[in-house]
């Protein structure tokens, strides 16, 4: 266990770092405090909520809260009523009505959090200053909420930078996921994957960009999935995208992970390069590529679909895999279990055949059913049970340590460096920066 007062800048040096990091409860206390109720956390999409009075509900931190469509705008309130303190809607979405109303003692909130009323309110709170006036009496909100093309954050702190200043660069995974839709934007699919992770929030981010990882995790995936494609493009003649981009993980060998990059921004945000969209000249890829010209223009159209993106992390709690509409966002719930949620977006005015290619990669390595995760989720298992024991001290990320090229706001592996550890390098500097800020 920690120490009464530690330093948790000797827990982290530029190239390791010490398990306890990994799975102290008293650290995850204090990241729950330092980081993620302090930052900015993405909510949902404002797609999810389309009508006042539609909500959903979600963690930031350990905080319950819900987002609600309101007559005005999008707001995020702590999910807990002020009288005895039940969470007011227990469902993961839904439609609250003209207004919230607690199961227990029926008090009832407007969309806003504002007190609407308490039955037998005149004569059971006579003489007291329990009245609507009270901030007290209200549903409490979130002290900051910002939305970037669509996307919904809060910030349970009054203040810090803004949510444009926080995201900085990071904002290209909407930029990218919203640009390739001919109409400028995008809707969610209103469900999502959720997994429980029985391993730290920081393993997961972590794995996100790591680009050594895929040829060994997931080559027997990629295989049985080179099987198929190649089964499926005998029968039809068709060679079906979603089986290639899997089967990927089997026809490039690890060194050629190399050719990747990437890119450390400050906040622990990074980006991996590598483009992952593919441009087949199949008949619907046609379709939508002209549609997408049509709305603005050849050589627009062109810097968009070239945009050389694989993942975005967006530090503490989001990653963006911007070319294939979709996100995983992250919620810790315990030193050693995380939820994460993976969601799906169409892209606005494009062919129906698109989104059903996005979404069949999308189920082939998301759903319960996919090989993908599973591999994954068994190296986190398998890391958290090592970093929990005394069979060492440290975490190494000395892969292509010192040869990063620094340059002001940002960290850039060199060429030939893409399974470099630099981004979990700089994840870990954020972490030391925003756990010591406080302290
Ligand atoms: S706890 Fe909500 S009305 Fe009593
Ligand atoms: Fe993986």
């Amino acid at each position: 266990m920690l120490p009464p007062s530690p330093d948790l800048s000797t827990y982290v040096e530029p190239d390791r770092v010490r398990r306890e990091v990994y799975s102290d409860p008293a650290i995850f206390a204090l990241e729950m405090e330092r980081i993620h109720e302090r930052v900015w956390i993405y909510c949902g999409h404002e797609s999810q909520v389309p009508n006042p009075g539609d909500y959903v509900t979600l963690q930031i931190g350990r905080q319950p809260m819900v987002m609600v469509r309101t007559a005005d705008g999008v707001r995020v309130l702590h999910n807990r009523c002020p009288h005895r303190g039940a969470m007011i809607c227990g469902d993961h979405t839904g439609n609250t009505g003209e207004f919230f109303r607690c199961s227990y003692h029926a008090w009832t909130f407007h969309h806003d959090g504002s007190l609407k009323n308490i039955p037998m309110m005149d004569s059971g709170y006579a003489g007291t200053n329990w009245n609507r006036d009270n901030p007290d009496c209200r549903m409490k909100a979130a002290a900051r909420v910002a939305s970037y093309r669509g996307f919904v954050f809060a910030s349970l702190a009054a203040d810090g930078p803004t949510l444009e200043d926080f995201l900085g660069e990071s904002k290209i995974a909407f930029d990218d996921m919203c640009d390739r839709a001919p109409g400028g934007e995008v809707e969610i699919v209103p469900h999502c994957f959720r997994v429980i992770q029985r391993s730290n929030w920081k393993i997961f981010l972590e794995n996100q960009l790591d680009a050594l990882h895929p040829s060994v995790t997931h080559q027997s995936t990629g295989r049985a999935a080179r099987d198929v494609e190649t089964e499926i493009e005998k029968r039809t003649g068709k060679a079906p995208l979603a089986y290639h981009m899997l089967s990927a993980f089997s026809t490039v060998t690890i060194d050629k992970w190399d050719n990747f990059r990437t890119l450390n921004y400050p906040h622990g945000h990074c980006i991996l390069t590598g483009y992952m969209g593919l441009r087949p000249k199949d008949p619907d890829t046609l379709e939508y590529e002209a549609a997408l010209a049509a709305a603005v223009g050849e050589a627009r159209k062109e810097a968009i679909l070239s945009t050389d993106i694989h993942h975005v992390l967006i530090y503490p709690g989001l990653s963006v895999q911007s070319p294939l509409q979709q996100l995983r966002v992250v919620r810790p719930l315990g030193v050693d279990r995380t939820l994460t949620e993976i969601w799906h977006f169409r892209l606005k005015g494009a062919p129906e055949p698109i989104y059903r290619r996005a979404l069949a990669y999308y189920n082939l390595v998301n759903s319960p059913s996919t090989l993908i995760n599973a591999d994954d989720l068994e190296n986190f298992w398998k890391c958290q049970q090592g970093l929990a024991s005394d069979g060492g001290d440290w975490v190494s990320f000395h892969r292509h340590f010192g040869r990063d090229i620094e340059r002001p706001g940002i960290t850039e592996t060199a060429d030939g460096m893409g399974t470099s550890e630099a981004p979990m390098r700089n994840q870990m500097k954020a972490w030391v920066e925003f756990m010591t800020r406080a302290a």
